[in-house]
């Protein structure tokens, strides 16, 4: 009998000729993802998160817990250095575990060259070869690149979700985006 064993490590060239690597994080990762989140924040409205607040370090702190908790956390290099990060986080409890939620981003200067796709590819080979019933996420509606990747990818819109989200502007809406990996019962 063969079983089905997900990829978690894929490597390759870049269109401009860089050499990247997508593995499982490391501990060691968090200070370079901790920049990576804080230089995207700074971008504008992306990700829910703004530049400097402790919520920003947090966020890649929680790389041990993450897999701890049954989730994924994957860190793209490129030439050596941590330029992007997908993470799928496992929801608690009997009624929810199903889904698992997911959050990515490549850095500025790497976008537009398939590697998005590469970790969201990735994501989702993991949470079929886990028993996954589900991807979901949230994205601001007004995130076309994200957007056009995920629906690109089979994700459905599942509705806006108003006000979610306290950011400088004011409180925005999110669009939920779904994945189902199996039918879902
Ligand atoms: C969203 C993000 C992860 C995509 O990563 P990427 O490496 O740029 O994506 P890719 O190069 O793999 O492009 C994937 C797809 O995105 C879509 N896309 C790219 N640019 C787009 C644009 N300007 N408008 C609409 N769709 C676009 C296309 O479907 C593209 O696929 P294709 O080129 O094969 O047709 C990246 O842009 C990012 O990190 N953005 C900032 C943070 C963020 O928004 N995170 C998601 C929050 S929910």
């Amino acid at each position: 009998m063969t079983t089905t064993r997900p990829v978690l490590r894929r490597k390759g060239i870049t269109p401009s000729g860089r050499s990247y690597l997508i593995r499982p994080s490391e501990d060691g990762d968090a200070p370079g993802l901790a920049a990576l989140i804080d230089a995207v924040a700074a971008e504008g409205e992306l990700i829910a998160a703004v530049p400097g607040e402790p919520d920003t370090i947090e966020q890649s702190v929680r790389l041990a817990s993450m897999v701890l908790e049954g989730g994924l956390t994957l860190t793209l290099e490129v030439d050596g250095v941590p330029a992007g990060h997908v993470m799928v986080q496992r929801r608690a409890g009997g009624h929810y575990a199903h889904v698992g939620e997911v959050a990515i981003l490549v850095s500025n200067s790497q976008r537009g060259a398939g590697l998005g796709r590469a970790l969201m590819e990735m994501a989702i080979a993991w949470g079929r070869a886990v028993g996954l019933a589900k991807l979901s996420l949230r994205v601001f509606p007004d995130n076309q690149r994200a957007i056009g990747l995920y629906r690109s990818l089979g994700f459905d819109d599942e509705g806006l979700v108003r006000g979610e989200v306290r950011m400088p502007s004011g409180d925005r809406d999110m669009l939920l985006m779904g994945l189902a990996l199996s039918d879902l019962r």
